[in-house]
């Protein structure tokens, strides 16, 4: 269903010009800066100004699946899994078309200026669309035929208020200091943000809610308000990795694709960590020539561990990080009890 925000359109605001020009010089691809979007100020870049009230009226369809999540939670993991109960098994299509292309990541911001960053053929499909625009994969969701499974990292604040009348949402949590550290590697991975620094300098950010996309807390504590909605399913990727089968349980009653147990077993196992790292169509080595990825960093499918941060954090930094999530987590709605506790 259409939503009319035409009298509403999403509100944007400058950074300060100190920490515009800090971000700058952090991050090799924001020459540009970032600006604070929608009532929870969530950092995007600026020519998201382009897509934000269409993003805000997508039209979702009844037998839609949206994977959200802040990003470095488990989306693509669960995007993949979601897509084959979805499509009838066909591991077939999966292993050999690109997820991206099977499966839209519909708020896709960072490949903006670099052709040929993401999936090809997607923008092959839709020649009167500039492969360097995010508007490609907006188009691509649109005309995708039902069922799609839709990946998205924009918090709820920033889509249709209705989506959860509209569709089925899947949300995707995981611990703040798992994220943080899989969103360092990511954030140097991607040409297109191109973060210089080290772990220590990405924190220092993360615990000042300076990254992209963030504030985490905030795109938590929107989708945990919502989490009794019968139309919205709470995952953690804790969950997943400890007890992959009973997720997979709670996943096919959510979308009713009635599947035996030894059918879900075939989804985990194609969906493992291993076959999903080795596997071009989901650990984006397709992407040509490697344009948009830093050569020499941890891979997009990376490690896929859980309560690593705290090998990876100094006691400095964990006493930096611990501050964080006490006020942080204390400044917004509630959030997942499970995230706070020390
Ligand atoms: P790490 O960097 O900690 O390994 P998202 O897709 O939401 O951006 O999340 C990415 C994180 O999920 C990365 O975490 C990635 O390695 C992990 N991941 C991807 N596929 C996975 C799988 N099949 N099993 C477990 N973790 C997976």
């Amino acid at each position: 269903m259409a939503e009319n925000r035409d009298s509403c359109p999403v509100m944007t605001f400058p950074l300060a010009p100190k920490i515009q020009q800090e971000l700058q010089t952090k991050f090799g691809s924001f020459d540009k800066g970032l600006l604070e979007v929608g009532p929870g100020r969530y950092l995007l870049p600026p020519h998201c100004r382009l897509y934000l009230d269409k993003y805000a009226q997508f039209r979702f369809r009844p037998d839609d699946v949206v994977v959200m999540g802040f990003p470095r939670s488990g989306t693509t993991w669960t995007q993949e899994m979601v897509w084959c109960m979805t499509h009838d098994l066909d591991f077939t299509t999966a292993i050999n078309t690109p997820l991206r292309e099977r499966s839209p990541f519909l708020d896709t911001l960072t490949g903006f200026s670099l052709p040929g960053f993401l999936a090809v053929n997607i923008f092959k499909q839709h020649p009167d669309e500039d492969s360097s625009t995010t508007g490609a994969f907006l188009a691509r969701a649109e005309s995708l035929p039902s069922p799609r499974v839709i990946k998205i990292h924009l918090p709820f604040s920033l889509l249709p208020p209705s989506i959860l009348e509209s569709c089925k949402v899947i949300y995707v949590a995981r611990h703040p200091g798992d994220v943080c550290v899989s969103y360092y590697h990511l954030q140097r991975l991607l040409k297109s943000v191109n973060f210089k620094g080290d772990l220590e300098e990405f924190l220092d950010l993360w615990c000042r809610d300076l990254v992209l996309r963030g504030p985490y807390w905030s795109h938590l504590s929107e989708a945990w308000a919502k989490r009794t909605h019968p139309n919205l399913l709470w995952l953690y990727y804790e969950d997943m990795k400890k007890d992959l089968l009973r997720e997979l349980q709670c996943l096919d009653h959510f979308l009713a694709t009635g599947l035996t147990e030894d059918e879900l077993l075939q989804v985990a196992q194609h969906s493992s960590f291993a076959n999903m790292k080795a596997r071009p169509a989901t650990n984006l080595s397709l992407i040509p020539e490697s344009p948009g990825l830093m050569p020499g960093e941890a891979e997009f499918v990376r490690k896929g561990a859980t309560g690593d941060w705290v090998n990876r954090f100094t006691s400095q930094m964990k006493a930096k990080f611990q501050a964080w999530v006490e006020t942080g987590s204390k400044g917004v709605g509630e959030v997942p009890p499970r995230y706070t506790q020390g």
